[in-house]
C-alpha cells in the first residue's frame, strides 16, 4: 500500500527535507501552509517542479490550512486520508514567543489538539502521529537530557512544546493513538531561518564578506547549545514513526558548544577574529533563558539504529560556504577577500 504522509509545517526548514525524503521513499505526500501575503515556498519550489503540483494525481501538492482552524484540518484529513500526520508547523522562535505567548500557545500547543481530535474525530484508526517536539522543553534541566529528564520550560515557547508534548501521549494512552514525540535539540542548515542565531551569523559573515554589512548585533554569547543537520534529524522523525509502538524519543549528537564557539568556527574558517565584527546588545537577550542543551540520544540509537551525520565542524562550514555561495563566493575566494578587510572597531 502507498504511504500517505501530511505534513504541517512543509515550507519551514524541517518540512522541507522531510518531503524530499518520503517523496524518495515513494511517500505521496501532502503539504499543508497557511496563506501568506509574500511567497515563502523557496524551500519546496524544486519539489513543485519535479512533481509537478497542477496534477490532481501528482505525489507532492500543498494545499492551505492552519493549526488555528480546526475545519481546515478535518477537511484535509477528510480529503487526503493520510496514512502518517507529521505535525512539524509551529511558531517556532523562542525570543519572539515572549511578545507573542498568546499566538504562540494557540498555535504550538491548541494546535496539536486539534489535530490530534481531528484524526481521533475521523475514525481512521491506523494513522501515525508525529509531535515536533523540542529540547526547549529541557529549560532550566541540567544537561545531559535524555527522555526521564523533568521538563523545565523557560519560555512560553517551551511551555507550549510541553502541553503539546503530554496531549500527544494522553492520544496515545488514552485512546490507544500511534502518536509519537520526537524530543528534537536544536537542527541547523542552509536552509535555516535567518532570525535563529546559527544562521544570522553564516548569512552576516556572507554579507561582511560582500561588503553589505559591518558588525553583527547579537545577545547571549555563553548560552550552550547542541547543534546538529535538519538533513540527519528528519531521517530519525522517519524512523520515530515506522517503530513498530508509538514512544517517544531524543534526537541530538551529543556535544554542546556556545554561541561564542559558534563565532569562533565559521568566522575562523576565514581567518578571521569574530571579535573584531560582533556587538553585544541587550536587544537579542530573552526574559528567562536557557543555558545548556547536551541530548543522550542513546535511545535512538539502540532503538532506531538512529546516528547524526553531520558533526559541529561540518554544519558550520555546510551553513557558511551555502550563504557565501548564494553570494557568488567560494570559501577560497572568501578568504582572500577576508584577508582585505579592515574591521570597523567599536561595540563591547
Ligand atoms: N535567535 C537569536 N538571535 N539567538 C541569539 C542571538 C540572536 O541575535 N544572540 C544570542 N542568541 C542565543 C539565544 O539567546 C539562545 O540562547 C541561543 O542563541 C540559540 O538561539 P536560537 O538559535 O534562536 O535557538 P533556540 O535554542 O532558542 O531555539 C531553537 O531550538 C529549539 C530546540 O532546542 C529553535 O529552533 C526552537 O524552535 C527549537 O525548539
Amino acid at each position: 500500500m502507498t504511504k500517505r504522509a501530511l505534513i504541517t509545517g512543509v515550507v519551514g526548514q524541517d518540512g522541507s527535507y522531510l518531503a524530499e525524503l518520503l517523496l524518495s521513499k515513494g511517500y505521496v505526500v501532502r503539504g499543508i501552509t497557511r496563506r501568506a501575503s509574500y511567497p515563502h515556498t523557496q524551500r519546496i519550489d524544486h519539489l513543485f517542479k519535479q512533481y509537478d503540483d497542477r496534477d490532481a494525481e501528482a505525489r507532492f501538492r500543498v494545499t492551505y490550512a492552519d493549526l488555528t482552524d480546526s475545519s481546515s484540518l478535518q477537511n484535509v484529513l477528510h480529503e487526503f486520508q493520510p496514512t502518517e500526520v507529521y505535525n512539524l508547523a509551529a511558531q517556532s522562535h523562542v525570543g519572539i514567543s515572549f511578545e507573542t505567548g498568546e499566538s504562540t500557545l494557540d498555535i504550538n500547543a491548541i494546535g496539536p489538539f486539534r489535530l490530534l481530535d481531528a484524526i481521533r474525530s475521523s475514525g481512521a484508526k491506523d494513522v501515525r502521529f508525529y509531535q515536533a517536539s523540542s529540547s526547549e522543553m529541557f529549560g532550566a534541566s541540567p544537561p545531559p537530557q535524555n527522555e526521564l529528564t523533568p521538563f523545565l520550560p523557560q519560555s512560553p515557547y517551551g511551555v507550549s512544546k510541553v502541553a503539546a508534548f503530554y496531549l500527544t501521549r494522553l492520544h496515545r494512552i488514552a485512546y490507544g493513538m500511534f502518536a509519537s514525540n520526537g524530543i528534537l535539540f536544536n537542527h541547523e542548515s542552509p536552509r535555516r531561518g535567518l532570525n535563529f542565531v546559527t544562521r544570522k551569523i553564516t548569512y552576516s559573515i556572507a554579507q561582511i564578506i560582500a561588503g553589505e554589512l559591518d558588525r553583527i548585533e547579537l545577545g547571549n554569547l555563553d548560552a550552550k547549545r547542541d547543534w546538529g543537520f535538519s538533513g540527519d534529524y528528519v531521517e530519525g522523525i522517519w524512523r520515530i514513526l515506522q517503530h513498530t509502538e508509538p514512544d517517544d524519543f531524543v534526537l541530538a549528537t551529543g556535544e554542546m558548544y556556545t554561541v561564542r564557539d559558534f563565532l569562533g568556527q565559521t568566522f575562523g574558517l576565514l581567518g578571521l577574529d569574530w571579535e573584531d565584527f560582533v556587538t553585544i546588545t541587550d536587544r537579542y537577550r530573552r526574559p528567562a533563558e536557557v543555558p545548556a542543551l547536551l541530548g543522550d540520544a542513546s535511545k535512538a540509537r539502540r532503538v532506531l539504529g538512529w546516528e547524526p551525520k553531520v558533526h559541529f565542524g561540518g554544519l558550520c562550514e555546510m551553513m557558511l560556504a551555502g550563504d557565501l555561495a548564494a553570494r557568488g563566493f567560494t570559501l577560497e575566494q572568501a578568504r582572500t577577500k577576508a584577508a582585505t578587510l579592515t574591521p570597523k572597531r567599536g561595540g563591547a
